[in-house]
């Protein structure tokens, strides 16, 4: 029996709640169809901080080091006490400093309006109908990220400096893994810059079209990113795949997200050039509601789908995961975040039992 090594790293927030109501739907996967699946726990974020006194542990690097993958829940902590040294780069130090030490370098977001979901959308009706599924590919290792940050003081006033840069290389990287990916689906890439003013979004724009003679069967549009804003809300089914680089495609990837409602339904996968991923949960740790079991586990189930289906390959387990996400929707099983007075509010578990019971071997793939 294949056996599939899972680093999992559930954090803080609703993360723990979010994860545990997975993990039991991936055995159930496995006994479905044949797979094992070994979980080894490691701490990350505030959690890690308690016991280590570091957000990203060595030990939980080796974890991750030793597994086929690494499933994320989420790092953040409370608002008001975002100045303690618990949650102070909280953020930056688990999630960005594992983005570097693994080279997580391209970005998987996928958007997808579900019609079931319609009440909770705020799009018109006749854009929901139109069918938006678009999938935002975001570089993950450049930009003002990680360039030089520095704060100096000239006359008694602070000036402060994000330093932003792109190599060649690292926009060839993604722009493969753009192309790619169309070529699975409408072959379609519109690729974000900021080319009327930055230098980085010139070379970016450079480099995507010289990689783009590679893959004449897919379409390519570049767009300004002022402009993609503009289009995500208008006209969102005119996308398939956006490409863009660390910055546009973190503001850009958040707007994407409120046109389905709620983050509560958002995947993500990062991969690096060897295939080597983390799949986590687009949305934060949502410290508001952590611990009240009532957080949605839709995205970290339909992450630990993206993990079966990019990390291990399985797409018939990844079709059978995402077709079952669908059927709980549309039995009308809904937490509170996107429940509008149709179908009955649950909670994270029941979301999870609901999911659960609707796997099947059977049936074809709905795309997610
Ligand atoms: C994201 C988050 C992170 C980012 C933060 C938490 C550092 O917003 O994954 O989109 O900016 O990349
Ligand atoms: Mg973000």
């Amino acid at each position: 029996m294949e056996h599939k090594k899972i680093a999992v790293l559930s954090g803080d927030g609703v993360g723990p709640e979010v994860m545990a109501a997975t993990l039991p739907v991936l055995e159930r996967v496995g006994e479905l169809f044949g797979r094992s699946f070994a979980f080894t726990s490691a701490l990350v974020g505030g959690a890690a901080f308690d016991e280590y006194g570091e957000h990203l542990p060595q030990e939980t690097i080796e974890v991750c080091r030793r597994s086929d993958a690494i499933l994320f829940g989420s790092v953040g902590g409370p608002l008001a006490e975002s100045d303690l040294p618990k949650w102070k780069g909280c953020e930056t130090r688990s999630i960005l400093a594992l983005r570097k030490t693994f080279g997580l370098a391209a970005n998987f977001r996928p958007a997808t309006v579900y019609p079931q979901l319609e009440a909770i959308s705020p799009l018109k009706r006749e854009l929901v109908h139109q069918g938006i599924d678009l999938l935002i590919i975001r570089e993950l290792q450049g930009d003002v990220y990680f360039g030089e940050h520095t704060l100096r003081e000239e006359g008694g006033k602070r000036i402060a400096r994000d330093t932003c840069e792109y190599s060649e290389d690292q926009i060839a990287l993604v722009a493969h893994v753009a192309f790619q990916a169309a070529q699975k689906r409408r072959s379609r890439v519109t690729s974000v810059d900021k080319a009327n003013v930055l230098h980085t979004s010139k070379l970016w724009r450079d480099v995507v079209r010289e990689v783009h003679k590679g893959y004449p069967d897919v379409e390519l549009e570049d767009m300004l990113v002022d402009n993609c804003a503009l289009q995500l809300v208008k006209d969102p089914s005119r996308f398939d795949i956006i490409v863009t680089s660390n910055l546009f495609g973190d503001i850009l990837s958040d707007l994407a997200a409120g046109l389905p409602g709620s983050l509560g339904v958002m995947p993500s996968a990062s991969l690096n050039a060897q295939g080597f991923g983390l799949f986590e949960p687009s949305g934060g740790s949502a410290p508001d509601i952590a611990g009240k079991g009532i957080a949605n586990p839709i995205a970290q189930i339909l992450s630990a789908s993206m993990m079966v289906r990019f990390a291990f390959g399985w797409s018939d387990e990844a079709d059978a995961m995402d077709r079952a996400v669908v059927h709980a929707l549309e039995d009308g099983a809904r937490t509170a975040d996107i429940f509008s007075g149709e179908g009955r509010c649950v909670s994270t578990a029941e979301m999870a039992d609901a999911i659960s019971r609707r796997l099947s071997t059977k049936g074809g793939g709905v795309r997610i």
